[in-house]
């Protein structure tokens, strides 16, 4: 998910925070600027409100002891994967740290992508903001794993959908593919994303534009929109690689059936079938067939899709280098960027970043302390400081590994690392040498603390 907003200039820094329940919020709107869906007024339960806020993301500097159920509560940590749920379920009791969801469906969505619906034990109302990410905590074998996944579904819903592409050689995202399976309980620790509809202020006529699984916030973001009924003007510009890659395609056929100001285009890199694939498609019967095209995303096609693309407000999200030349193309058309935001950060996605990160390890040996945990080792120059600190027992929490999430901050008190992502950190932390653990190397030997 993101750089993770342009224009960052304009948007607070980052906010992991534990869950809130708010329990008198009926139908509220976290920020108060945004309209609730018209769905929520017809809703009476309590509502779940993930609340962005300060964010000493881990709260680690405050546990005596490396255990990770500093934040989860014991309870949640043993049961956040593989507890089946009765069939009549019991009442969750709310932590302020943790929120139990329990998987009701599961949805093939292509070859390789999934959206997982969950729902709060106690039919409570999820609160966040359209384009946010969850953080969950999932055991597996033994060792509680934190992954940032962006959420696919509207805001004051009783479901929570999230969207995840299986990752080559990804250790979460497959896992979660291959074994979870209905009724199965997860741990949420929080919603959080500046890539957001709410408090990125954007114009009626809006440009959303995703490639891959970086659909799944944008989509979020027109989905609710249009359930407001909003007004707005929203060209949905989606690129894949062909039409087996094409996620939420039945969706989306649905959405412009039901709404004049929605469009969609397809830009795929190989549309071979592509007539068949929509008229053949059962799921979609009496809905129009998208509109597409062949090619790869450039100035020449954006300029002939929207030739008013000056009068839009602009959200991008996908792979990293797929932004880069949607970014490039903006500026190239004197684009305003104060009208331009992007999410670098794509749901579970990937330790591309971190596999860079470790695969630049050097021979040479540094030291590594963490006093705080009683961490002194020796360790190979040029390795990722979040991998470090999770093998020797820090509770670090590390849910996007991709340098957005903000989660995975800790503080370098002595010594010298390389960092290749400050998002998140505001002047006065990295004056103070907070780095994200996700997005740097040590260099030489280094003191980390977590505070
Ligand atoms: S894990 Fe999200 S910023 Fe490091």
């Amino acid at each position: 998910m993101s750089s993770s907003k342009t224009p960052s200039s304009t948007l607070t820094p980052p906010a992991l925070k534990p869950l809130k329940l708010n329990s008198a919020g009926l139908g509220q709107s976290t920020t108060g600027k945004e309209k609730p869906a018209p769905v929520s007024s017809k809703l009476q339960a309590p509502k779940l409100n993930f609340a962005l806020g300060g964010s000493k993301s881990t709260g680690s500097s405050k546990l005596a002891t490396p255990k990770l159920s500093f934040s989860l509560g014991e309870t949640a940590v043993k049961s956040v994967v593989k507890t089946v749920v009765k069939k009549h379920l019991k009442p969750t009791t709310w932590s302020p740290t943790t929120t139990s969801l329990v998987l009701v469906k599961r949805e093939l969505e292509t070859h390789d992508s999934m959206s997982f619906t969950f729902a709060a034990a106690d039919q409570t109302l999820f609160d966040f903001k359209p384009g946010q990410f969850v953080t969950l905590a999932i055991e597996i074998e033994g060792k509680t794993h934190y992954r940032a996944y962006s959420i696919s579904s509207v805001p004051q819903q009783k479901q929570l959908r999230l969207t995840i592409k299986r990752v080559p050689d990804g250790l979460v995202s497959n896992w979660l593919a291959d074994n979870l399976t209905i009724g199965d309980n997860l741990s949420a620790l929080n919603i959080a994303g500046q890539f957001n509809s709410s408090d990125c202020q954007h114009k009626s006529k809006l440009l959303l534009v995703s490639a891959g699984c970086g659909i799944t916030p944008v989509m979020s973001i027109a989905k609710t929109l249009l359930a407001q009924d909003s007004d707005a003007d929203i060209e949905f510009l989606h690129c894949a690689r062909d039409k087996d890659n094409v996620i939420f395609h039945a969706e989306m056929q649905t959405l412009i059936a039901q709404h004049n100001n929605f469009k969609v285009q397809l830009l795929l890199e190989n549309s071979d079938g592509f007539a068949n694939f929509s008229a053949n498609d059962n799921t979609t019967t009496n809905s129009p067939a998208l509109a597409h095209q062949t090619g790869m995303v450039s100035k020449d096609v954006i300029q002939q899709l929207y030739p008013d693309l000056q009068d839009r407000t602009i959200f991008l999200c996908g792979p990293v280098g797929f932004m880069k030349a949607v970014e490039n193309i903006a500026q190239e058309s004197d684009f305003d960027m104060a009208n331009f935001f992007q999410e670098s950060f794509t749901p579970a996605a990937d330790n591309k970043l971190q596999d860079n990160i470790t695969s630049g390890a050097s021979a040479a040996s540094v030291m590594l302390y963490v006093p705080d945990f009683a961490v002194e080792k020796e360790v190979a120059q040029g390795s990722s400081l979040l991998e470090l600190l999770e093998n020797n027992g820090v509770p670090i929490i590390g849910a996007c590994r991709a340098g957005v999430c903000g989660s995975c901050k800790c503080k370098v008190t002595s010594g010298e690392v390389k960092s290749t992502s400050s998002e998140t950190l505001t002047a006065a932390e990295i004056e103070q040498g907070v780095v994200l653990a996700c997005s740097s190397t040590v260099e030489g030997d280094v003191t980390v603390a977590l505070s």
